[in-house]
């Protein structure tokens, strides 16, 4: 077991959150960036409109400068705060998918150096070259695409994986094509409301401004619509019963998830009709706004797409908070949650000191409810706020308004309620011995009325 990183005012959870959707954003606008520009780019030689190249390099230029670098660094971004957040989990990724990933920065290092290749080389290689340079830099940043939809896919639908162990089939898991295939569209979206703010900085009459606009919006347009029934008549079905069932709960997926996700596609659409419709009417102003909204709708959908897989970080294998509850995992890997029933968790804990410890030292004559933070902090802090480090704005999922909202605010309900966990499917039953159960309602009661100072005046009854 590793030490925990809660977070700081707010929960790591969305620290992580607030990061990768940063990256999926970026990402996606210079992937299918480099399609779309590799299009027009076609259509400025075979029509011969060479006033396109305008278009061209302003975007270039700008993936370039911003969305490339940006992208790259929320990308390592993610490495930092996911191995913080969830080294066991990252762990098991890297276990079974390195070479995955060896490969995918084979496709970056294309990637990223080609960018600057098609940047600096815009008027000094043949047109025709140029474009075919525009093409390789599209094929490999949608190689970095078909890689990480593999392990991303992975976590939620592993799959054949759980029986066999095979990096092979955890990699094309039941979700790999159908979300591949929607994210793919749903890029064009994202892309065309980028090329509407690139198109719409250009000179008010430039010809390149009069036919990028309508033209991203009819390609961004048909990606959203294709994209969103993807995502509802393959994406969704492709999911195992688990998954369906929380999309169904409002406890799991907040309503305010969806209302994210309409507003994205609700906004979106608009824009790129006005696009298709009125292309005057477009501006760089419109353009930074509508991928703003855009932001949002991605926010909500990958935040509903990442609690599909609760309780776990690797559906049936790993739970959030890094103990293997799966009782038949494979390679031989064994369940930890019974063993830590029995044998307890504290002692398993090479970096808590804690009563009941074997040996002798720092370990003896420390606090149960300390003794219940640590442990409380271990199992439940993956996905609620368990002190007030993390309860800026509330915090996520807070334990203390959850403990309250329910009437259990003094250790015996809550040490009733943590033995009757077990029928949610969101959460797993807690592990350790019944001391430590105890432990742990200790540090409940005192975090309730620490956030609720007014129920201890009470006395702590009800
Ligand atoms: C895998 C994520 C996850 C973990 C780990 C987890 N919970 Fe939860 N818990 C949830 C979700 C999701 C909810 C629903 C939130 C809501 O009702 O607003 C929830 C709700 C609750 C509630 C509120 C009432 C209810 O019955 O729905 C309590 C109390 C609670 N959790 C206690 C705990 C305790 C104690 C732990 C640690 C032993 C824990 N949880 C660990 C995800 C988790």
């Amino acid at each position: 077991m590793y030490p925990v990183w809660e977070g700081y005012l707010i929960h790591s959870a969305i620290v992580v959150a607030i990061i990768a959707v940063a990256h999926v954003l970026f990402s996606h606008v210079t992937v299918a960036a480099t399609w779309f520009n590799w299009w027009v780019e076609r259509k400025a030689l075979l029509e011969n409109k060479p006033y396109l190249q305008d278009y061209l390099k302003a975007s270039a230029l700008r993936l370039l400068m911003l969305a490339y670098t940006l992208g790259a660094m929320f990308g390592v971004g993610i490495w930092f705060s996911v191995t913080a957040s969830n080294p066991r989990g990252i762990s098991t990724l890297i276990h079974n998918f390195v070479f995955y990933w060896a490969s995918e920065w084979f496709w970056f290092i294309i990637d990223v150096f080609g960018i600057a290749v098609y940047y600096y080389t815009f008027g000094r290689v043949n047109p025709k070259t140029h474009a075919r340079i525009g093409l390789i830099l599209a094929l490999a940043a949608s190689g970095t695409l078909a890689i990480i939809v593999g392990i991303l896919g992975f976590k939620l639908t592993p799959g054949a994986w759980l029986q066999t162990g095979l990096s092979l089939d955890g990699f094309y898991n039941p979700s790999f094509w159908p979300m591949l295939f929607a994210r793919f569209a749903l890029m064009f979206a994202l892309t065309a409301l980028y090329a509407l703010l690139v198109a719409g900085s250009l000179p008010k009459d430039h010809p390149a401004r009069q036919e990028v606009i309508p033209l991203a919006g009819k390609v961004g347009l048909v990606g959203l619509l294709l994209g969103s029934a993807l995502v509802v008549f393959w994406y969704v079905p492709s999911l195992h019963e688990h998954a369906k069932t929380l999309l169904r709960i409002p406890q799991a997926i907040q309503p305010v998830f969806y209302i994210k996700m309409a507003v994205g596609v609700i906004a979106s659409s608009l824009v790129l009709i006005t696009a298709i419709l009125s292309p005057k009417r477009v501006s760089a102003p419109l353009g930074y706004l509508a991928l703003a909204l855009a932001f949002l709708g991605l926010f909500g959908a990958e935040r509903t797409r990442e609690v599909l897989r609760k309780p776990d970080v690797i559906y049936g294998y790993m739970g959030s908070n890094q103990i293997i509850y799966a009782e038949r995992a494979p390679r031989g890997i064994k369940a930890e949650a019974p063993r830590l029933n029995e044998e307890g968790v504290l002692q398993r804990l090479p970096f808590a000191v804690a009563p009941g410890a074997k040996g002798a030292g720092p370990t003896s004559g420390q606090d149960p409810v300390e003794a219940g933070r640590v442990l409380v902090t271990l199992e439940c802090s993956s996905c609620h706020t368990v002190s007030k480090n993390t309860a800026f704005l509330g915090g996520l999922r807070p334990l203390p308004a959850l403990l309250k909202r329910r009437g259990m605010t003094d250790a015996p309900a809550i040490r009733a309620y943590l033995e009757a966990i077990g029928g949610f499917p969101y959460m797993h039953p807690p592990v350790g011995t019944s001391e430590e159960k105890e432990y742990m309602a200790m540090y409940l009661e005192k975090l309730v009325k620490e956030f609720f100072p007014e129920l201890r005046a009470e006395g702590g009854a009800k």
